[in-house]
C-alpha cells in the first residue's frame, strides 16, 4: 500500500464505522448546529498572539496573499489579517462563512474574501501562501488536495494538524460507550508519510497544546453528562442531532462510569478522558 492509499484506507475506515454507528452524514452545512460561542466560531482577531499562532505569524510577510484553505470562521487567519496584504477563505460552510464576515467586520478587517466551496471543486485563488489548519483529517484524497494547496501558496504552504486529531480526541468515552476500538482519522504521521511520497521535505514543529478551550470544569453533574454525551455524538466530527435512543443508551453509559470520567471538584467536574496533545505545524515551500 502506498502511503496516500494507507491515508484513504484511513478515512474510509472512520467513515464507515461513523455511518455504522451514527448513521449517513445529513446534507446540507456540518457546522450548522455549533453552538455560537463554540471556540471555532468565536475568536477575536485582534487577541494577542498565542505561541502557536506566533509561530504561523513569523512565516508571514506583510506583502502575502493568503489563501485560507477550510478558513472556517477565521479563527486562525483573521489574526494574520491584520499581518498581511489579504486573505481569501475557501471554505464550503455557509455557517463558518458567514461567522468568517462578521468576525471581520465586528473587528475592522476589510482585506478579507469569502469563496463558498469545496477546496477540490473551488477555482484556485491565487496567494503567496496557502494556510490549511485542521482540514486534512477526514480529506480522502489528499494528494490532490495538497497538489492545489502548493499551487494557491506559490511561497509557502503551512498546515496544521493536531497530535492526537481532533476528530478523534474522545476515543477513549467513544470505546466505553459503544463497546469497540474507535477508527482513527490520518494525523501527522500519515500526512508526512504521503508528503514524503509525494517528494516533499516539510519543516515539521511540535507546538504546544491549542488554546481553545474545550477541556473545561462543568459545573453540574447534569452539564457534565450532557457534555459528555455530546462529545461520544460529535466524535469522528458527526457534527449532526442524535436520536432519542443513541442520547439515551449513551447517557446511561456515562452514568454508568461517571466517576472514573470525571474528576470531582469541589463544586464542578472535570472531564478526565480527554488528552487535547499537541498542535503540528508542518509547513515547506512549494518547488524547492
Ligand atoms: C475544524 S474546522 C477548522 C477551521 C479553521 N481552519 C480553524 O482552524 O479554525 C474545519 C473546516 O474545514 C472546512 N472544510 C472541510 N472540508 C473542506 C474542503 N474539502 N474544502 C474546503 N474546506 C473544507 C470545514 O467547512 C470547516 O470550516
Amino acid at each position: 500500500m502506498t502511503a496516500a492509499e494507507h491515508y484513504a484506507a484511513r478515512v474510509d475506515a472512520v467513515l464507515a464505522q461513523r455511518a455504522r454507528l451514527r448513521g449517513a452524514e445529513p446534507s446540507g452545512d456540518l457546522y450548522g448546529n455549533l453552538e455560537p460561542d463554540h471556540p471555532l466560531l468565536k475568536a477575536d482577531p485582534r487577541r494577542p498572539l498565542d505561541a502557536n499562532l506566533k509561530a504561523l505569524a513569523d512565516l508571514i510577510e506583510p506583502s502575502d496573499a493568503i489563501v485560507d484553505v477550510g478558513g472556517g470562521a477565521g479563527r486562525m487567519s483573521l489574526p494574520l489579517a491584520l499581518r498581511c496584504r489579504s486573505i481569501t477563505n475557501v471554505d464550503p460552510s455557509a455557517s463558518m462563512g458567514a461567522a468568517f464576515l462578521a468576525n471581520a467586520k465586528a473587528a475592522g478587517i476589510s482585506n478579507v474574501d469569502l469563496v463558498q466551496g469545496d477546496w477540490l471543486a473551488a477555482d484556485t485563488p491565487q496567494g503567496t501562501v496557502a494556510l490549511v489548519n485542521h482540514v486534512t483529517y477526514l480529506t480522502r484524497d489528499i494528494v490532490p488536495f495538497i497538489e492545489k494547496v502548493e499551487r494557491a501558496g506559490s511561497r509557502r504552504v503551512i498546515l496544521t494538524v493536531n497530535a492526537p486529531p481532533p476528530p478523534s480526541w474522545n476515543r477513549v468515552l467513544f470505546q466505553i460507550v459503544h463497546g469497540e476500538a474507535e477508527e482513527v482519522v490520518p494525523g501527522h504521521a500519515e500526512l508526512m508519510n504521503v508528503l514524503w511520497e509525494m517528494g516533499r521535505l516539510p519543516d515539521l514543529t511540535m507546538l504546544l497544546a491549542q488554546n481553545v478551550r474545550y477541556i473545561v470544569p462543568l459545573p453540574s453533574r447534569a452539564a457534565a453528562l450532557a457534555f459528555a454525551v455530546q462529545r461520544v455524538a460529535n466524535e469522528q466530527w458527526a457534527h449532526w442531532p442524535v436520536a432519542a435512543a443513541f442520547e439515551a443508551r449513551t447517557r446511561a453509559t456515562v452514568e454508568q462510569h461517571f466517576d472514573d470520567l470525571y474528576a470531582h471538584g469541589a463544586d464542578n467536574f472535570t472531564p478526565r478522558w480527554i488528552s487535547m496533545g499537541r498542535e503540528v505545524l508542518i509547513t515547506w515551500q512549494p518547488g524547492k
